[in-house]
């Protein structure tokens, strides 16, 4: 299976050991593994196939939707970056500007982010996360929030490594009767 991680015995490699922030930083460039781009079409299968390994469940009619939505590339607002390693995607990142929700300015809001289990802990997410927020820099916003489950401490780690606190809201939910 490719990993993503860089052989140590690189500049890269050895920002590796050091942790998530600085691999991303020696990454930063064309010549690094780990490439952030736009969604293609023909990257949904392998999409669908990380989404069905962290979740369990196969949702392909619900992925051709997402892409349509956030993968067609003419919404500045809307975005869906892939990592792609050695030609295999290896993640996804998928996020929004959303203007004035909540009575706040415009800020970026963080929907999903998944790194296939063999690929995890080389700075990849990182990498994502840094790209999405350029280009949520690049629409105006000034702030990145999300919502993620009280009991997914993995992603509330990787969060709070990238700085996230938490924000200003409570989340408020009921049943609704049939
Ligand atoms: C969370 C996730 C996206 C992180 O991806 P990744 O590419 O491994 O993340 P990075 O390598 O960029 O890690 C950045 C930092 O996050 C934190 N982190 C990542 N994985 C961690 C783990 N298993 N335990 C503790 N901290 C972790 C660390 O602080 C890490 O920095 P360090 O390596 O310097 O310690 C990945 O584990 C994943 O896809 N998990 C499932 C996500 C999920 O549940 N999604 C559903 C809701 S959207």
């Amino acid at each position: 299976m490719t990993r993503a991680s860089p052989p140590a015995n690189t500049a890269a490699g050895a920002a590796r050991r050091r942790g998530a922030a600085a691999r991303a930083a020696a990454d930063d460039d064309a010549t690094s593994p780990v490439q952030v781009r736009q969604v293609r079409r023909s990257d949904l299968d392998p999409v669908i196939e990380i989404d069905a390994i962290v979740t369990g469940l196969e949702k392909r009619t619900y992925w051709r939707s997402i892409f349509r939505r956030y993968g067609s590339g003419d919404r500045p607002e809307r975005h869906f970056l892939v990592a792609e390693v050695e030609g295999r995607v290896v993640g996804f990142v998928i996020g929004e500007v959303r203007d004035w929700e909540f009575g706040e300015p415009p800020c970026g809001w963080v929907f999903a982010i998944n790194v296939d289990p063999q690929s995890r802990l080389g700075g990849i997410a990182t990498r994502m996360l840094q790209a999405l927020s350029a280009g949520f820099r690049r629409s105006g916003v000034r702030k990145l929030r999300t919502i993620l489950a009280r009991d997914n401490t993995l992603i509330l780690s990787f969060f709070r490594s990238q700085g996230m606190t938490t924000g200003p809201f409570i989340p408020l939910e009921m049943d609704l009767d049939a």
